[in-house]
């Protein structure tokens, strides 16, 4: 439905690649569908084919080297970006991301991650878009439109059904044709047919009984239905068979060179075991892509000329965040006239600004999503840019967990050092992580490679006991002051490879520094071998915990702040071990004692506002406590600038993108491990999010999908069906300009039968629109025909819902005060 101008295919792709396989041996074909390493594919130069480079994605472009020497953008997390319902926004966002990958030298990005929030405990939650599968594809669409457009090739990840991170190598996902048609499908096939793809990355999980890399009948949807003509990439050492690979589309197994691929394709073929033909097949799609990207001699790329350049891209990612933060709650104060936001700066004397990620902001999520941004603004930054030294800072709680590499104090370098000794250049380091991914600098082979020195010094930030350690799978000598504190192995003893990526640091040892002491570090690193299928890599960090403070003092002080000045605001956060790639979550409490600060401040200060900066839903006990609730995900390298900029006044533009539950308890899905043989059964069918939430009708969340406050008040004026759309006319009725963003929900006659049962309400469509004081603005939304159907799993097929349909508008999913009818035929 979205009208996006997409790069086309030029005529003469398809001569060019059959001339460049016809200059193929087989051997080299099977090399093609592996990786060479960790991330970039086979050059062919006899064919004229040159090697690309794929990387991660989503939030920005890590490119080859995992390096804070080599930094990235660090764009506001997927579940914002979504937060905006604003396509265009989005689609810009993807300039940024191709703008980056260019520079980085990347063909390809690994993303965006289109699964859905099918529980909140999903470790990967902040990375995927949304609970709703059609705010998925239209976010999706303009992100992979955004970033093609530019030249750059994506992968829609991960095919499909990767929802939860619990054994995600292994687990066997068990779905009903419905729901996988009607949820976890449907964005797939929304990209696949507005926008091309270039590529789709298969996923670690199994579905059905088949991994997904070799998961034949599921390729065949996306292809032949859905009319996907990109390469399919497997996830991270998901290809586990070679035949069933093969010949299910598997295009490329990644990391390489050690893949099912290669001479186990080429024995496979002389065995007759498979054809050549079929891997001519997907030999044809990688050329193909390469045609795309331009990686093909002979034939230009998909885009072509100079791209115009992405002016100030910082003040495109504050743009971003600030568009994509909820103000879930915005309470008049006792005591008070007005709401409690926006501030005024010039009215503002003092503000008691709170909490440990106030200071450090948690800009990102874990796992592969990771970036090394050029800098972070935290919160404390951007409002003493705006409010000077009216702004008091108290920490308030201690969120350490556990040992982290060596940060604030120590200056380092690392360098490589061959086995006949010869010490490389050294890279000055930002932290004491090294994550040489697949390779070594300064060009040493893996054979050449000995181990790595990392050295430097400490000045001791605080009086205390210091704990010292290490962090990954090799033998580590350790040496302080000349003295050797650790001389020893850490063995890997983990199922899930990427423990190696990132496993946790291990105390060491314990020194009791002086604050401004300094001390001399050296600390070498000799890796052992590498999970087989992973390239050599050197990924090691050097750990340090800083003296601990006593919390009840930071309770007390941050308290103390807070009755001393007009206005507190307490960021609260997760933390590293709360969301990420690699584990789901547990529960969904704010980690530490944050919930006891927030309570303790809120009783000292009506004036209270709390900055929720977490990737997915938390349980907020105190909600009903405080003036004002802003939610501001992982908001990226500028976050802080923009929460400086709304809390003064800009407009919140983000809207929920799923619905945020009082508590675990409450939530619609909470299974995400799985049974005893390893299967995870999907029992809720098509009810996942608000569908589930509006079905049991017996409980309330905190807040609804859609939900999210404007600094003005919108009347919903008229609704009309013309057509196959739907108009929609909203009123500003506040005094200053503002966005809202129109939501068009149906419901089908409540008369209709649907085998499994039917959801009250589907987001049918939505626009943000923009309006001054008193203005009115009318919206057109068209509808798709596929928000009044379902999937009938007995004849296979989309049919409509019988019946009339209510069409309605309003500002979240249960607030939807404009209705009419919809009569279908
Ligand atoms: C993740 C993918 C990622 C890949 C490469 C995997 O572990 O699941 O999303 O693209 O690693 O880093």
């Amino acid at each position: 439905m979205s009208d996006w101008t997409v790069p086309a295919d030029r005529p003469d792709y398809e001569e060019a690649v059959e001339a460049a396989l016809a200059k193929l041996d087989l051997e080299t074909k099977a090399d093609l569908l592996a990786g060479i390493d960790m991330w970039r594919t086979l050059a062919a130069p006899d064919a004229g084919l040159r090697s690309m480079t794929v990387s991660d994605g989503p939030i920005g472009v890590r490119g080859r080297f995992w390096t804070a020497a080599d930094p990235s953008l660090a764009l506001p997390s997927p579940t914002a970006q979504a937060a905006s319902w604003d396509p265009e926004l989005v689609r810009r966002t993807g300039n940024l991301l191709a703008a980056e990958a260019r520079r980085k030298d990347v063909d390809v990005l690994l993303a965006p991650t289109i699964n859905l929030h099918r529980s909140p405990l999903g470790g990967r939650h902040f990375e995927a878009f949304s609970e709703d599968p059609y705010l998925t594809g239209r976010i999706a669409e303009a992100y992979v439109a955004g970033v093609q457009e530019r030249g750059v090739g994506t992968t829609m990840k991960h095919y499909v059904a990767n929802d939860a991170e619990t054994d995600r190598f292994t687990v066997d996902n068990v779905i009903g044709e419905r729901a996988l048609r009607e949820l976890y499908l449907r964005p797939f096939e929304m990209v696949a047919a507005a926008v091309n793809p270039w590529g789709v990355m298969t996923a670690y999980n199994t579905v059905n009984g088949t991994t997904m890399t070799a998961h034949k009948e599921l390729m065949d949807v996306l292809r032949e239905e859905f009319g996907f003509d990109g390469f399919n990439v497997s996830d991270w050492g998901a290809a586990r068979h070679t035949v069933e690979g093969v010949e299910a589309g598997l295009d490329l197994a990644m990391p390489g060179p050690l893949t099912v691929f290669g001479k186990a394709l080429v024995d496979a073929v002389r065995e007759g075991r498979t054809t050549e033909a079929a891997v001519d097949a997907n030999v044809r799609r990688i050329l193909k892509l390469a045609a795309r990207v331009g990686a093909l001699d002979g034939v230009e790329a998909a885009v072509t000329g100079r791209l115009e350049a992405i002016e100030d891209p910082d003040a495109l990612l504050r743009e971003i965040a600030r568009r994509s933060f909820v103000l879930a709650k915005n309470d008049v104060p006792a005591g008070d006239e007005t709401r409690i936001l926006p501030l005024h700066a010039d009215v503002v004397h003092s503000l008691a600004l709170i909490g440990p990620a106030a200071a450090e902001a948690r800009v990102l999520g874990g796992g592969s999503a990771t970036v090394f941004p050029p800098h972070v603004v935290s919160p404390l930054d951007g409002l003493r840019a705006k409010l000077g030294d009216r702004v008091v800072y108290a920490q308030g709680v201690d969120l350490f967990e556990q040992i982290e590499a060596a940060n604030r104090g120590f200056t380092l370098t690392a360098r490589p050092v061959a086995k006949d000794g010869t010490q490389l250049p050294a890279e000055p380091l930002a932290n004491g992580d090294v994550k040489w991914m697949g390779y070594v600098p300064g060009g040493l082979t893996a054979d050449e490679f000995d181990h790595a020195l990392v050295e430097g010094r400490y000045v001791a930030t605080k009086t205390g006991e210091h704990v010292f350690g290490t962090r990954g799978f090799g033998h580590h000598k350790l040496v302080i002051d000349g003295e050797t504190v650790f001389d020893q192995d850490q063995e890997f003893v983990s199922d899930d490879p990427f423990e190696a990526f990132f496993g946790p640091g291990v105390e060491r040892v314990r020194i009791r520094l002086d604050e401004g002491q300094e001390v001399e570090l050296r600390h070498e690193f000799t890796p052992f071998d590498f999970p087989p299928g992973f390239p050599p890599s050197v990924l090691f960090g050097l750990m340090h915990t800083e003296p601990r403070p006593d919390e009840q003092t930071l309770i007390d002080e941050a308290v103390a702040a807070a009755r001393g000045a007009e206005i507190a605001v307490v960021v609260v956060s997760t933390t590293a071990l709360t969301e990420s790639e690699g584990f789901d979550r547990a529960d969904l409490r704010l980690p530490g004692r944050q919930d006891e600060l927030v309570a303790a401040v809120a009783a000292a200060n009506p004036n209270t506002v709390v900055v929720v900066n977490t990737g997915s839903p938390v349980e907020m006990p105190w909600a009903a406590d405080v003036a004002g609730i802003l939610l501001t995900w992982f908001p990226g390298q500028e976050g802080g600038n923009a929460l400086a900029e709304v809390l003064l006044g800009a407009e919140p533009g983000g809207r929920l993108t799923t619905t945020w539950p009082k508590t675990l308890a409450d939530a619609p899905v909470t299974q995400v491990v799985p049974d005893d043989e390893g299967k995870l059964h999907y029992e809720e069918g098509v009810f996942i999010g608000y569908r589930a939430w509006q079905r049991r009708g017996t409980v309330e969340p905190a807040f609804w999908f859609g939900h999210g406050l404007s600094y003005t008040d919108w009347a919903y004026e008229s609704i009309e069906v013309v057509g196959s759309t739907v108009k929609v006319k909203v009123r500003n009725k506040g005094a200053v300009t503002g966005r809202e963003v129109v939501q068009v929900y149906l419901s089908p006659d409540e008369s209709a039968e649907v085998a499994g049962g039917i959801e009250r309400t589907r987001l049918a469509g939505f626009q943000a629109v923009e309006a001054g004081p008193g203005e009115e603005v009318e919206v057109t939304i068209p509808l798709e025909a596929r928000s009044r159907q379902f999937w009938n799993e007995q004849t296979h097929s989309w049919e409509t819902v019988p019946g009339t349909w209510k069409v309605k508008a309003g500002r979240n999913v249960a607030d939807l005060p404009l209705e009419t009818l919809l009569v279908e035929g």
